[in-house]
Order: C-alpha cells, then sequence, then structure tokens
C-alpha cells in the first residue's frame, strides 16, 4: 500500500490511527537517535547494547566465506557497525545492505559510514519499505547475515511479524543468520515510563507523524491539542504477544480537512488517534512466545542471549535446526 492510501485508510477507520512507520523521516530519525540517547526510561538500547557487545563472538562466529550483512531498518547503524568491525577482522571488505524507509537519513548515514570505512565496505542501501528490502534479497547469492535491531521488529503487527519472517526465510539458506532483538519486559510500569517517559521525551517522536501530517498533505492538527497516553496490555498466550498501545486523545471536538489525502476528518473529543495500526506497538514477548512466532514462520530459535534485568533478548533464527 502507498503511503497515501494507508494514511486515509488508517485516518478514516474506527479507531483511527497513523501508520508507525509514517514518523520516521529525517526529523523523526533524529527524535528517534535523541530517544536512544537522552531517554533515561529506556532500558532497550542500553540492555540491547550491552548483550551485543559482551556476546559478539558468539553471536556472529568467525565465517570463512565473506558473508553479506544485512540491516533491516538500519537507523543511524550504530549497533550494526559492531558487526561490520567483528567482520572485518577476518575479512577485508564487507558488504553491507541497509534497509529505511527513512530515506534521506539512509542516505546520511550511508555518506557517514563510507567516511569512515573506505573501500572496505561496499554499502548497497535499500530505500524502501521492509517488503522491498527482503523482494531485493532474492537477488543477493552467498552467506547473508541479517540483523533487525533496536526494537523495530516488535513495531509491526503480529501477522506482518510471521509474514515477513516467512519472507526471509525464503531468501535465507541453512547457513544464514537471522539476528533480532526483542523485548521481554514485562512489568507494566517499566513499559510505560520507558514509552512515554515522565521527562517528555519521547513525545516529538510520536508527535512527528503530526507535525509530518500537517506538512506534507495540508493540515493544521494542534500537536497540543492531543494528551499523549501509552497502556501496557500483557498476554502470556503462547500465540500471542504483549504490547503498548500509543495515542493522542483529543482534548476538544475537532474538524480538519486533509486536502492532499482528499479527506475530512472529525476527532471528538476523548476521541484517541492511535499512532499505530492494529491493537499495539512494541510487542513484548516470553520465550515461548519467541518460539511459538518463529515456528508459526518456519524458522527455528537457534539461540538467544539476554541481559541480567532480562530487559532484552538478542535472538539467533536459523532456518533449519542448528
Ligand atoms: C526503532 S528504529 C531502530 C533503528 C536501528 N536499527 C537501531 O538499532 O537503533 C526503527 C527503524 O526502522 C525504520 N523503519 C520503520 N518502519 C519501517 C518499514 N516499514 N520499512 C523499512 N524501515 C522501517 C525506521 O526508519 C527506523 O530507522
Amino acid at each position: 500500500m502507498d503511503t497515501e492510501s494507508a494514511l486515509r485508510s488508517g485516518l478514516t477507520s474506527t479507531p483511527k490511527y497513523i501508520p508507525v512507520w509514517y514518523r520516521y523521516d529525517k526529523a523523526g530519525s533524529i527524535f528517534n537517535d535523541r530517544c536512544l540517547s537522552d531517554n533515561t526510561y529506556y532500558y532497550f538500547y542500553s540492555s540491547e547494547m550491552y548483550i551485543l557487545t559482551s556476546n559478539i563472538k558468539e553471536i556472529l562466529p568467525n565465517v570463512s566465506e565473506v558473508p553479506h550483512l544485512v540491516d533491516m531498518g538500519s537507523g543511524n547503524s550504530e549497533k550494526t557497525r559492531g558487526f561490520i568491525d567483528s567482520l572485518l577482522v577476518n575479512h577485508d571488505t564487507v558488504t553491507y545492505i541497509p534497509v529505511d524507509i527513512s530515506k534521506d537519513f539512509l542516505a546520511d548515514t550511508s555518506y557517514q559510514l563510507s567516511e569512515i570505512y573506505g573501500n572496505k565496505l561496499l554499502i548497497k542501501s535499500i530505500p524502501g519499505d521492509y517488503d522491498v528490502g527482503i523482494e531485493r534479497l532474492r537477488d543477493v547469492t552467498g552467506l547473508k547475515i541479517i540483523t533487525w535491531l533496536g526494537g523495530g521488529f516488535q513495531n509491526q503487527k503480529y501477522q506482518d511479524q510471521i509474514r515477513r519472517l516467512q519472507m526471509l526465510s525464503e531468501v535465507m539458506t541453512d547457513r544464514c543468520r537471522l539476528i533480532v532483538s526483542l523485548d521481554i519486559t514485562q512489568e507494566k510500569e517499566q513499559v510505560e515510563n520507558a514509552y512515554l517517559d515522565p521527562t517528555g521525551i519521547s513525545a516529538d517522536l510520536y508527535l512527528n507523524a503530526i507535525t509530518r501530517l500537517n506538512m506534507e498533505y495540508g493540515c493544521d492538527i494542534k500537536t497540543d491539542s492531543l494528551r499523549l497516553g501509552a497502556e501496557f496490555t500483557k498476554s502470556s498466550v503462547p500465540e500471542e504477544t504483549s504490547y503498548v498501545t500509543l495515542f493522542g486523545t483529543s482534548q476538544h471536538d475537532q474538524q480538519h480537512s486533509i486536502p492532499g489525502l482528499g479527506i475530512n476528518i472529525n476527532l471528538a473529543k476523548d476521541e484517541r488517534l492511535y499512532f499505530h495500526e492494529g491493537k499495539g506497538v512494541s510487542c513484548k514477548y516470553t520465550i515461548d512466545q519467541i518460539r511459538t512466532l518463529a515456528s508459526r514462520a518456519g524458522i527455528y530459535l537457534a539461540n538467544y542471549w539476554t541481559d541480567n534485568n532480562k530487559h532484552v533478548a538478542v535472538c539467533y533464527f536459523s532456518k533449519g535446526k542448528t
């Protein structure tokens, strides 16, 4: 679905929503980076960094063949740089394939990486949606190490998680590794504080969806007319996940014309506008739920590494049983 159709569909549905990926233009990517560095309630970043740096040799063992390093939702590529450095210890060059919907930010990051690594890093960026990226991987032969870091995977609808894992398994051989970081935190207060931090740093990231909509489609929705909220819903059913809902509650009745989308919308007082599709975002998993997700996609959870606080599991999925 193209951007306009997705926005039109979300803003005219009940309840109304803006897809989660729409917040990631260049400004959104910069806000995302600020959440990582400045939001002290966001446990995911420090836990994931700790796991990756402490276990990189196990997560990415030596391979004789030069692999292609694929980075799904690459963002600032900070964490993947650990993978690049590790591969360059044993190989003269690495082919790096970052996939990201935030096209300008991807171009900037790719340029910065080329300045750092020079001709040791062959960068083949794929600007676009995850599906576009996975399709393009069909043409990439040889060993692939595919990373999906920073919580981007869990921001998709559950059915899309299964579908995209299935698609990835089709472009993997038995020797390929898929490394996905997943949130395993189950404590309500910790989760809600992480996603809507009391210091207010994360608000700019969610509200960027509104700012971008105003700018690109000619409307004038005031960001301060929406009161932000985050709610954690827990589930231990193996075929489900826990999740967060993120929304803005309209502070008064408001009507908006959105000329670029050819629609008018009403937001009633106390009506919620969600910042994601589906029933929730930022899924949280038990290990049992991760195994179930993998098996529904026809792949295997071959190993996983966690931090001491059990916030994050960096998961290694394989196509065949190892
Ligand atoms: C939570 S950030 C993670 C960034 C980075 N991997 C990290 O570890 O910090 C998610 C990234 O995925 C990208 N993204 C979100 N939805 C996407 C989609 N549907 N297709 C491609 N990229 C997407 C965003 O632009 C953003 O860079």
